[in-house]
């Protein structure tokens, strides 16, 4: 017992002298985010273009997006890679708990998001960021939608199909989203979706 308080006071007062900010988590997170690298690539940049970079998202994005995959507020799409057997993210995001959803989440948002390049076309691009501006998108999804901190995803440099899996999720309703959000998306024309897909894919 007296050992257990000393110890667990000692770790209190390396983090306290490490800045105070780092918590103290268990669960090693680089060691789990392993799992995680046969579809989603190294230290979370994805090759793979239906798997979106994990990489840089918010730790409260991250979070709150595993979360909803557990509760099956978010559906996830399967998918197989050689040797292993078909799984979507609903069946992966309950196989941790939260001590292990926090190390994740502090692991990914530690690690630097590379944008993708890709083919877009400059018409769709110059559309897309009209509607960008227009529908204020950018309230929420800042900086071309690069910004980490808005916890609302990464869409700057993120893959087409999967961008184009997430937009036909939400117009289908079949992912919550924010009501802000929704009343935007409600307005949008098949002419419209593209252009965005290719405005947030050119941004870098
Ligand atoms: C078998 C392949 C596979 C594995 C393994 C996998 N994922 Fe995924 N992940 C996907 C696919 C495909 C999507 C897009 C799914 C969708 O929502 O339709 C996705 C989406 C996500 C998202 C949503 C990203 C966003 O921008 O909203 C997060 C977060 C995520 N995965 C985390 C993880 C973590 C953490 C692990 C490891 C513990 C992991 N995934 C393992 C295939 C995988
Ligand atoms: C009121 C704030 C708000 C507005 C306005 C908004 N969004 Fe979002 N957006 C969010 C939040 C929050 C999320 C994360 C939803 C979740 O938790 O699943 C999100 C998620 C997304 C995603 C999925 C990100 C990912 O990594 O999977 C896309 C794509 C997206 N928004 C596009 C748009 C577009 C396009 C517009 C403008 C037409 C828009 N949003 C307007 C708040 C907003």
């Amino acid at each position: 017992m007296k050992t257990g308080k000393t110890a667990l006071s000692l770790i209190m007062g390396a983090s306290f002298l490490l800045g105070g900010t780092t918590a103290v988590i268990a669960a090693d997170g680089a060691a789990i985010a392993e799992k995680c690298e046969r579809c989603h690539g190294k230290n979370g940049n994805s090759e793979k273009d239906q798997v979106p970079n994990i990489a840089g998202l918010s730790s409260a994005y991250f979070i709150g997006t595993m979360e909803d995959y557990q509760k099956g507020d978010r559906p996830g799409k399967e998918f197989e890679t050689e040797g292993h057997d078909k799984i979507d993210m609903n069946a992966i995001a309950k196989k941790f708990n939260k001590e292990e959803l926090d190390a994740l989440g502090e692991f990914f948002a530690k690690q630097t998001f590379q944008a993708h390049e890709q083919k877009t076309d400059p018409e769709l691009v110059k559309k897309g960021k009209k509607l960008y501006k227009k529908l204020k998108c950018k309230k929420c999804h800042t900086e071309n939608g690069s910004e980490a901190e808005d916890d609302a995803g990464i869409l700057a440099g993120q893959w087409m199909p999967y961008l184009q899996s997430q937009f036909d999720q939400f117009k289908n309703d079949k992912r919550t989203q924010p009501k802000k959000m929704k009343k935007r998306f409600d307005k949008l024309t098949d002419e419209d979706v593209p252009a965005l897909i290719h405005f947030f894919a050119s941004q870098k």
